[in-house]
């Protein structure tokens, strides 16, 4: 199967069309006219193979309940294997709606209200809501900016708190979203050995695997021991990769019985069962017929890289580039130009004309910072560094 033209440079409306992204500035406090770089979707279409799929599903006609055969988790099991040698066993796999969904079973399957659940800050805040959401307490292992110009995991600081809080759950972000982290074997090692010490249960949400930038490899947080099969649950999904955020379909890997069970018997306890048919229609065409397309999306988001690097370094070097490893998001240091959180915001959002992901919202440690989406077209991320340089400019650094 091949794909018909693959085209990132494309412009798609994509106002008028629901989207959380563009439709909504007005209803989030925002100006209506604001250029949204913020939400983790991408401005490409998908895949037309995945597209194909959809059409014939569409044309039957009928949406009654459904439910995944053989085909379904051979089709993911060959994707994670293939792309990430990470082996799955038949009965690990459990779909749900999304990650996020995921991470809030996760938390009612194995915390009580009131216990604390230890996540890195900054970090996608998600993982803040739902556990406070479910009346649990957050207890940040901070990560720490080093003179390296990357993010590091404090282990003693990892270790500490896990011991001196009774740690049971933590929710780690792999590769890191917004740091950009994709972390090393050892990096990976390091932590599995304090959390089996401990016998903390990770979830490891790793639902930006699939973009690394060149030179760097992800890991799955499983393969860094095999003993960790007893104590982690891990998140994919296509929803990123193939931008089907909007399906709502992920796949959890939980490879211990007792651990499966409880996660299951949450959602059942929550009212969920069959997914949505468009999701897994999407997730099985994507996983099979997508690599070509997924080859592409990854040469394009490299070039968006060199792109902005490039700007940054000429255009605006008051504003630092985290130099990102894996995902499609960017962190970016304002701190130089010396503004308050509600400076900074009115810069970007009023002088700018942008809509992005204010640091602050990522942990305490995120503020000065700023997130972009970088998986659009050339064009519009150009538009919106143009748009910072002339924001930047009017402050005179
Ligand atoms: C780390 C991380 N987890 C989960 C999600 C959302 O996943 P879902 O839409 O499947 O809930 C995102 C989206 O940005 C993310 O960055």
């Amino acid at each position: 199967m091949v794909e018909k033209n693959i085209n990132f440079d494309e412009e798609i409306e994509r106002k008028n069309t629901d989207s959380l992204k563009y439709d909504f500035a007005l209803r989030r406090g925002r100006p209506a006219d604001v250029l949204p770089l913020w939400v983790a979707d991408m401005d490409f279409k998908t895949s037309s193979l995945i597209l194909d799929e959809i059409h014939k599903r569409v044309e039957h006609g009928i949406f009654g309940y459904t439910e995944t055969q053989d085909a379904y988790f051979e089709t993911v099991a060959d994707w994670l294997l293939s792309h990430h040698n990470m082996k799955i066993g038949r009965n690990w796999l459990v779909k749900t709606p999304g990650i996020v969904f995921a991470l809030a079973m996760a938390v009612k399957a194995y915390t009580k209200e009131g216990d604390p659940v230890l996540i890195q800050q900054p970090v996608y805040y998600p993982f803040t809501e739902v556990i406070e959401d479910n009346n649990r307490k957050v207890i940040s292992n901070d990560l720490i900016l080093g003179n390296d110009g990357k993010y590091h995991i404090d282990f003693e600081d990892l270790e500490g708190k896990i011991r001196n809080n009774h740690i049971k759950l933590f929710l780690f972000c792999s590769p890191h979203n917004p740091v950009g982290r994709v972390w090393t074997r050892e990096e990976l090692v390091r932590i599995s050995e304090i959390c089996l010490k401990y016998h903390v249960i990770i979830v490891s949400d790793e639902i930006h695997e699939d973009f690394t930038f060149e030179g760097y490899t992800h890991t799955p947080l499983i393969n860094a021991d095999e003993r960790l099969a007893g104590q982690v649950i891990t998140c994919t999904s296509p929803g990123k990769t193939f931008n089907l955020a909007g399906l709502q379909i992920s796949n959890i890997i939980i490879p211990d019985n007792g651990l499966r069970h409880a996660f299951k018997k949450q959602i059942a306890a929550t009212g969920y069962s069959q997914l949505n048919t468009m999701g897994i229609v999407a997730c099985e065409a994507a996983y099979k017929y997508g690599d070509e397309w997924y080859q592409a999306l990854k040469k394009y988001l490299q070039g968006n890289l060199s792109f902005v690097q490039d700007y940054l370094k000429k255009e605006i070097p008051q504003i630092r580039l985290i130099e990102p490893e894996g995902t499609y998001l960017i962190w970016l240091d304002f701190r130089k130009l010396g503004l308050s959180e509600p400076e900074l915001e009115h810069l970007i959002v009023h002088k700018a004309g942008l809509w992005l992901d204010s640091g602050a919202i990522f942990g305490k440690t995120g503020e000065g910072f700023e997130r972009i989406n970088i998986a659009t077209n050339r064009r519009i991320l150009k538009e919106a560094l143009d748009r910072i340089k002339a924001a930047v400019e009017t402050i005179g650094l």
